[in-house]
C-alpha cells in the first residue's frame, strides 16, 4: 500500500503534543440560548470532550441573506469552546443552501430520474454539478476560511457533510452537460463510447455527444454501461466538488488539514470513497448500527474497511450514535455496554477519534428523537453516565493513539465496481446482494475468530494469504493477471457465484463464466441457474444454498470438487472446487451458503491455506480480535460480541485502562479490553 510520507492528523491548538484521542460530537450551538452554551462547556469537559464539529448546518444563520454576513455568534461560540480547551472540526458550512438561495436560483435543485424537482425543505437540496451552487458555496468556504484561518481553536477542516448522502444521483440538465464532458473525456470519441455502451443493441448508437443524457425514467431498462457510468459519474462529480472546497481551504489555510466525513455503511454506495480517501489529509466516517443478527458484523466490517480505505493509518469516527437514532422504521436503544463497545470497536480498527451525532439532542426539528451525548432526560441520565466513563476511558488508552493496523493474513475483496455492477436490473436475478455476500464471508471469520482485513481493489494483495473476493463481478484484464499472480505467488483465492462476468464495460467475457477468471479456476459454466426466492439446494456436505447455481464443467486436472450438489437440478454436479496451482489455489463457489454454511466451508479453506486463529478456542467466535501496532508493541483489542461473559485468562499481554467493573482475564458481557504485548522479532 502506498504510503504518503507525511500524513496530517488534527492540529490540536495548544502546545500539549501528548497523544490523546480525539473525543466529541457534531455541535449545534444556534439551536439553543446562550445559557445553555456555558452548561455545554461544562459538560463537556466533565465528559472529557476536546473535539466539535461546529456550523454543519449554519450556512442561513451565517450568511442571512446575499449580502449579509453574522459571524459574530459564530466567533462567540469559537471563543468559548477554546477558552474551554474544546477544539473545533470547523464545517465549510454548505451542506445545506439556505432558503434565499434556493429561492433566488431555483436551478440549483436536484432532479430525480422521473424529471420532478427535489424542493428545498430538508436538506443537502443541491446538485452536485450545479454552477451557481458552487459559485454560492465556493464563497461561504472562503469567508469561514478568511474569517477563522488563524483562530485558536481551528484544528481541521470539515468539508460539507456526508457528500452524497441525499444528492448523489442528480438528472438535471446540469448534470447532462457534466456528464456528457465526462464521458467526452473517458472516450474521447463518440463512436468509442458507442462500442462500449454496446449501442448497436435496441438502436441507441449515438450520433454526437450532445445525444446522450443521464439514465432518466426510461420506458424499460436503461443501458447497463450507460447507467454505469452514470454511477462512476455521479461519484466523480462529487469528488470534483470535494476537491473544489479543498483547494479553497488550502489556498487559504495551507497548515490546517481538510477532512469530509464519508459513510462507509450498510447500503449507502453511491459514493467511492477509496477512490475519495487520496484527497483529503485524513479520513472520516459516519456510521449508524441497524438491528439484526449481523448488526455489529456490520459496524466492525465497516471500520475495518474505513481502516484500510485510510492506508492502515487513524482515522477519524466523525459520528455514530450514543443510543437510537430517528430514521430507521423502528428505532431501537442500544443497551448497557453497547455505547461504549460501538465506540471502541471502531476504536480497535484504527480509529483515533470518537465522536459522535451530537452533543445535545434537538427540542425541535426532524431529529428530535436521535439520541445524542446530552439527551432530552439531560446530564442525569444512563447515557450521559456512559458518555463520561467512555472519555474517561480514551484518556487511559491515550498510549495506543497513532497506532496502526496490524495486516491479518486474509483479506477480503471490496469492489465498489462489482458492486455497482452486480446489482443492476435486467441480471440473472434481482435477489443478489453484494455486500451482503461480502459481510456473510466476514461473518464466517469472526465466527472462526480468525482475523481478515476488508480491503478495495486496487490495494496490493502482497502481504496477504488468502483472498476472499466475494461476486467480484466485474474484472478487468489487469485485475485479471493480478488475481493470477497472487496464486502463482502461493496465494490463496476464493471468488462466488456471477464473478469475473464482465469486463470494465459490462461486457460479458464470452467462451462461457467465469470469463475472466475461468482459467484461473479451472472450471466452465455454461449457463447460470439462480433459484427462486423459496428455493434452497442442499450441498452433499450437509450445507445448503440459496439464490444461485451453476452448471459447472470441471475443464482442468488439477481441480478437486470439493462439494456437489445433492438434490435440485444440477443433482451430482460441482458446487464448491478448488483448484491447486503450485503452492495456491483458486476456489470457486457457486452458490449463497449465508452465515450457517459460510464458517466451514471456510474453516477448510483457512486449514489447507495454513492460517489459524491466534484466539485460545473458548474465545473463538464469541471474541473479536484486532491488532493495532505501535512503537515496539501491539495492542490487541478483544471485543465481546456476545451477552456473556468470556473467559481471556489465557492471553498473554498487560490489560490496559479496563472497562468500570471488569476483571482481569474475565471479558463482561459486550465487553472491551485491550492488551498490551511486546513486539516479537518475527
Ligand atoms: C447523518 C448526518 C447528521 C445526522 C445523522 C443522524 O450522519 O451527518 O447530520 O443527520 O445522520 O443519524
Amino acid at each position: 500500500m502506498t504510503r504518503d510520507p507525511s500524513p496530517r492528523w488534527l492540529r490540536w491548538p495548544t502546545d500539549e503534543s501528548r497523544p490523546r484521542f480525539a473525543y466529541g460530537a457534531d455541535y449545534n450551538p444556534e439551536q439553543w440560548p446562550r445559557e445553555v452554551w456555558q452548561e455545554d462547556i461544562r459538560l463537556m469537559r466533565e465528559a472529557g470532550v476536546n473535539i466539535v464539529s461546529l456550523a454543519i448546518f449554519s450556512w442561513a444563520r451565517i450568511q442571512p441573506a446575499p449580502d449579509a454576513w453574522d459571524f459574530a455568534w459564530l466567533d462567540e461560540a469559537m471563543d468559548l469552546l477554546h477558552s474551554g480547551g474544546i477544539a473545533v472540526d470547523l464545517a465549510t458550512a454548505t451542506a445545506s443552501p439556505p432558503p434565499w438561495l434556493s429561492t433566488l436560483h431555483p436551478e440549483i435543485l436536484p432532479v430525480n430520474e422521473r424529471g420532478e424537482t427535489v424542493w428545498p425543505g430538508a436538506r443537502q437540496h443541491w446538485r452536485p454539478t450545479s454552477p451557481v451552487f458552487r459559485e454560492h458555496a465556493l464563497r461561504l468556504t472562503t469567508a469561514m476560511a478568511e474569517r477563522y484561518r488563524d483562530h485558536p481553536a481551528l484544528a481541521a477542516w470539515h468539508v460539507s457533510n456526508e457528500l452524497g448522502c441525499h444528492n448523489v444521483y442528480d438528472y438535471s440538465d446540469d448534470a447532462a452537460g457534466a456528464f456528457r464532458d465526462w464521458l467526452r473525456a473517458r472516450y474521447g470519441t463518440v463512436e468509442a463510447l458507442n462500442a462500449a455502451w454496446g449501442t448497436d443493441f435496441w438502436s441507441q448508437r449515438y450520433g454526437a455527444f450532445e445525444q446522450v443524457l443521464p439514465p432518466r425514467l426510461a420506458a424499460s431498462h436503461p443501458n447497463p454501461t450507460q447507467q454505469l457510468d452514470f454511477k462512476r459519474f455521479s461519484s466523480d462529480a462529487l469528488k470534483d466538488y470535494l476537491r473544489a472546497e479543498r483547494d479553497v481551504l488550502r489556498r487559504v489555510t495551507p497548515e490546517v488539514p481538510v477532512t469530509t466525513n464519508f459513510m462507509v455503511m450498510g447500503e449507502t454506495k453511491g459514493m467511492h470513497y477509496a477512490d475519495w480517501a487520496g484527497e483529503i489529509d485524513f479520513v472520516s466516517n459516519d456510521h449508524y448500527v441497524r438491528p439484526g443478527a449481523q448488526s455489529r458484523d456490520e459496524l466492525s466490517f465497516s471500520a475495518n474497511l474505513t481502516g484500510n480505505i485510510a492506508g492502515g493509518r487513524p482515522w477519524f469516527l466523525m459520528e455514530h450514535s450514543t443510543s437510537a437514532v430517528n430514521w430507521q422504521s423502528v428505532n431501537v436503544a442500544k443497551r448497557e455496554g453497547e455505547l461504549a463497545r460501538d465506540s471502541l470497536l471502531h476504536v480497535a480498527h484504527g480509529a483515533d477519534a470518537v465522536c459522535f451525532f451530537q452533543w445535545r439532542q434537538s427540542a425541535a426539528g426532524a431529529e428530535k428523537y436521535h439520541s445524542a451525548m446530552v439527551p432530552h432526560a439531560g446530564a442525569d441520565s444512563e447515557v450521559f453516565r456512559s458518555v463520561v466513563e467512555l472519555g474517561a476511558r480514551l484518556g487511559s488508552l491515550a498510549e495506543v493513539v497513532g497506532s496502526e493496523r496490524k495486516p491479518a493474513r486474509a483479506a477480503i475483496l471490496f469492489d465498489w465496481e462489482s458492486w455497482w455492477a452486480s446489482e443492476q436490473d435486467s441480471h440473472p436475478t434481482e435477489l443478489l446482494n453484494y455486500r451482503q455476500e461480502a459481510l456473510d464471508w466476514y461473518s464466517a471469520f469472526l465466527a472462526l475468530g480468525v482475523r481478515a482485513d476488508v480491503i478495495h481493489t486496487g490495494a496490493s494483495l502482497d502481504s496477504y494469504d488468502l483472498v476472499v473476493a466475494p461476486i467480484l463481478h466485474v474484472v478487468p484484464q489487469p485485475l485479471a493477471k493480478e488475481l493470477a499472480r497472487f496464486v502463482e505467488r502461493g496465494g490463496h483465492l476464493v471468488t462466488t457465484y456471477f464473478s469475473g462476468v464482465v469486463d470494465e464495460n459490462d461486457h460479458a467475457w464470452l467462451g462461457g463464466y467465469p470469463g475472466a477468471l475461468r482459467d484461473l479456476l479451472g472450471i466452465r459454466i455454461e449457463e447460470f441457474a439462480p433459484l427462486l426466492p423459496a428455493q434452497r439446494v442442499t450441498l452433499d456436505d450437509g450445507s445448503v444454498g440459496t439464490l444461485w447455481t451453476d452448471r459447472i464443467a470441471v475443464t482442468d486436472g488439477d481441480v478437486e470438487v470439493w462439494a456437489r450438489y445433492e438434490d435440485g437440478q444440477l443433482a451430482g454436479g460441482p458446487a464448491i472446487t478448488r483448484r491447486a496451482l503450485g503452492e495456491g489455489s483458486a476456489a470457486y463457489v457457486s452458490t449463497r451458503l449465508g452465515t450457517e454454511g459460510l464458517p466451514a466451508l471456510l474453516e477448510r479453506l483457512l486449514g489447507a491455506a495454513g492460517i489459524g486463529s491466534e484466539l485460545p478456542e473458548p474465545a473463538r467466535g464469541r471474541v473479536e480480535l484486532t491488532v493495532r501496532s505501535g512503537a515496539g508493541n501491539d495492542y490487541w483489542f478483544l471485543v465481546n460480541r456476545t451477552d456473556e461473559p468470556v473467559d481471556i485468562a489465557g492471553l498473554a499481554g498487560e490489560p490496559l485502562a479496563p472497562g468500570a467493573g471488569q476483571r482481569p482475564g474475565l471479558l463482561p458481557p459486550r465487553g472491551v479490553a485491550v492488551l498490551r504485548r511486546e513486539q516479537r522479532a518475527d
